[in-house]
């Protein structure tokens, strides 16, 4: 099952995902993640990408669709992927369409979790996340049971550095401008589905693993 999780910045793709990845145990592949993971260890990749990311600008596809090709290559994503954040541009959905067809892989769905703009900015600002497990929660749709710690591993809670109102701005209108054409783009495919992403965690869930499994 190879899937495509699209949705705003702080709609629930990366709560999502990993609700998917138990269901289907297929990876998960975040863009976001995997440029976060290079910063952390200071790579060039990291040091590139960590000026646009502050900014809540794309990092640019020279360097993005290189990492997702040589990710989507490897032996795992034969079976299928969910990945998230990647496309966000429709010069990039080209590039995957263009990477899949080397690949001999086909979407089987794209997800789009539909939030309104009013509700992100609270979104991205009240969420926490696990420096230890990378595990996700939200100060109040979702906290944990002792705050700043994690209830999966007791790890200490952060907050990303883009996660304030003022990048969310930038983010939202990046998405806008270059991100939400791809709705029209997957509708024309004919694979595409919007769920309802104002719903509690695992209402959400539930719609998405029932478009999957219908
Ligand atoms: P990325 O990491 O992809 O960020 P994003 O798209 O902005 O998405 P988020 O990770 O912020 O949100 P999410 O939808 O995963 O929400 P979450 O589940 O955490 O990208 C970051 C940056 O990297 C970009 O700005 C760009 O610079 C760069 N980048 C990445 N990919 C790129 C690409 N392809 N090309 C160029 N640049 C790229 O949930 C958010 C919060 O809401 C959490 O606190 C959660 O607990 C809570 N929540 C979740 N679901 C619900 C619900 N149903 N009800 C209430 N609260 C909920
Ligand atoms: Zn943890």
């Amino acid at each position: 099952m190879h899937i495509l999780l699209m949705g705003p910045p702080g709609a629930g793709k990366g709560t999502q995902a990993a609700e998917l990845v138990k269901a289907f145990a297929i990876p998960h592949i975040s863009t976001g993640d995997m440029f976060r993971a290079a910063i952390k260890e200071g790579t060039a990749l990291g040091r590139e990408a960590k000026g646009y990311m502050d900014q809540g600008k794309l990092v640019p596809d020279s360097v993005t669709i290189g990492i997702v090709r040589e990710r989507l290559a490897k032996d795992d994503c034969k079976k299928g992927f969910i990945l998230d954040g990647f496309p966000r541009t429709v010069e990039q959905a080209d590039a995957l369409d263009g990477i899949l067809k080397e690949l001999g892989l086909k979407l089987t769905r794209v997800l789009n979790i539909n939030v309104p703009a009013a509700d992100l900015i609270e979104r991205a600002t009240g969420r926490r996340i696990c420096k230890q497990c990378g595990a996700t929660y939200h100060v109040k749709f979702n906290p944990p049971k002792k705050e700043g710690i994690c209830d999966a591993c007791g790890g200490e809670l952060f907050q990303r550095a883009d996660d304030t109102a003022e990048t969310m701005k930038n983010r939202l209108s990046v998405y806008e401008a270059s991100t939400k054409p791809l709705i029209d783009y997957y509708e024309k495919a004919g694979i595409y589905t919007e769920v309802d992403g104002r719903q509690a965690i695992d209402k959400v869930t539930a719609d998405l693993i029932s478009t999957l499994k219908g």
